[in-house]
């Protein structure tokens, strides 16, 4: 992590608090400035006035506290900090957050904050391999939080299993290390687009697809982990922001296309994962159209295409395409990428459960020279992190230390 960096230090309340103390001293040992927030149930763990002369700040508790309120409000609290790192946090602090609460300071901060949020679990083994503890973890961890640990080992209550926080070193290191971009794509920068666009026809209806926009998202959401400063040019979809990337809303092709030129001069690498529609509506009537005639005809006239349009550039970005096919896909994945003169082409079977608004994944990846190499099903979580990875590498994009 380069320069001084600004952590916000959630303790909430496990017995692992007491590491608390030596958490602040790690940090400000490696030139962090920290700024402690706890919860009700840290106080029966730790005092603050130790963590108040460790950071050199004055703790933060309530959400109702007047004074720290106009000294520094919780929203200007959750701007200040870079990265959030919560330690420990409790199986209670993971249902809070999961579930997107603002009932405490701490909570609150999380949900105001767009920086890194990472979180060090410590808590009773059970409670760790609970059903809800587990769904908790990855609801956080599909949005983009960064769960560090828990540690195996003895435990407080006498057991012995998974639920140990990291020690204090260890959380540091890996969370700075995180921050500073150890991924493949450090210093690069990608443009990725995302989800159905809207053709509108009248005031109340629209052309568009069953694109959910969560194979973008992941792809964002994972060259963001690897480093990359990452814009997102969405249209209308229901899914959070991934954390650190800069999000741009749409809602036709035409909009895609213009928020696209606008920004992709700037970019080492576009992907095109958009459904984009193919076609619109060629006139947009203006007032609602009444059901009259027993038959009623559109005409459509074909979109820009984005991804071609990014392809013909005279000094390019690495270009990705996808290819969402019913039949034939390698067959028709191979034609775009020759056509469309991309370097890469990420193509997938559509149909009924597979593929649009899933969950899962198998992706068939091509590139010129009879460049091949297939994913296996698995989540799109994973597969964004794997294409990503190949990405990285095949752009020579890959940042010289990770480069494989
Ligand atoms: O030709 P086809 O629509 O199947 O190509 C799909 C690829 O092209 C996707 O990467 C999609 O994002 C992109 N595309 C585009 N603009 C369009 C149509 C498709 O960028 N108008």
């Amino acid at each position: 992590m380069a320069g001084q960096q600004r952590v916000l230090l959630g303790v909430t309340g496990g017995i692992a608090a007491y590491k608390s103390a030596e958490l602040v001293r790690e940090l400000t040992a490696r030139g962090c400035e920290v700024q402690v927030v706890m919860t009700r149930g840290a106080r029966e763990f730790i005092g603050a006035a130790t963590l108040q002369a460790l950071s050199g700040r004055p703790v933060r508790e309530a959400l109702w506290d007047a004074a720290a309120e106009a000294a520094m409000s919780h929203i200007e609290l959750a701007r200040w900090g870079d990265c959030v790192l919560v330690a420990p946090a409790t199986a209670q602090c993971l249902a809070r957050l999961a579930h997107g609460l603002a009932d405490d300071l701490l909570s609150t901060l999380c949900l105001a904050t767009d920086a890194p949020v990472y979180l060090a679990p410590a808590m009773n083994r059970l409670m760790w391999s609970h059903p809800a503890t587990r769904a908790n973890c990855e609801v956080l961890a599909s949005r983009g939080v960064t769960l560090l640990g828990p540690g195996t080992g003895a435990q407080a209550c006498g057991e012995t299993g998974p639920g140990r926080m990291l020690e204090p070193q260890a959380l540091v290191a890996a969370m700075l290390d995180d921050a500073a971009g150890a991924g493949a794509l450090v210093g690069r920068s990608v443009l990725i687009t995302a989800g159905p666009t809207r053709e509108p026809i009248d005031p109340v209806r629209y052309l568009t697809n069953r694109s959910s926009g969560k194979m973008g998202f992941a792809l964002a959401a994972a060259a963001r982990r690897a480093g990359a400063r990452v814009v997102l040019v969405t249209g209308p979809v229901a899914l959070a922001q991934p954390p650190g990337v800069e999000r741009v809303d749409v809602e036709t092709a035409a909009e895609l296309h213009a928020a696209v030129h606008a920004r992709v001069r700037d970019c080492d690498i576009f992907i095109g994962a958009a459904a984009v529609a193919d076609y619109r509506p060629r006139d947009y009537v203006g007032e609602k159209i009444k059901k009259r005639d027993a038959t009623l005809t559109l005409t459509l006239d074909r979109s820009p295409d984005v991804l071609a349009s990014v392809a013909a550039l005279e000094s390019r970005p690495y270009t990705v395409g996808f290819a969402a096919e019913t039949c034939e896909v390698e067959q028709h994945a191979r034609d775009k990428l020759v056509r469309k003169q991309l370097d890469m082409i990420v193509a997938n079977q559509v149909g009924p459960g597979r593929a649009f608004d899933t969950e899962d994944n198998e992706l068939l990846v091509l590139w010129p020279g009879d460049g091949r190499q297939t994913f296996a099903r698995a989540s799109k979580r994973e597969l964004a992190e794997a294409l990503i990875a190949l990405i990285a590498s095949r752009s020579g994009c890959a940042a010289a230390t990770v480069a494989s």
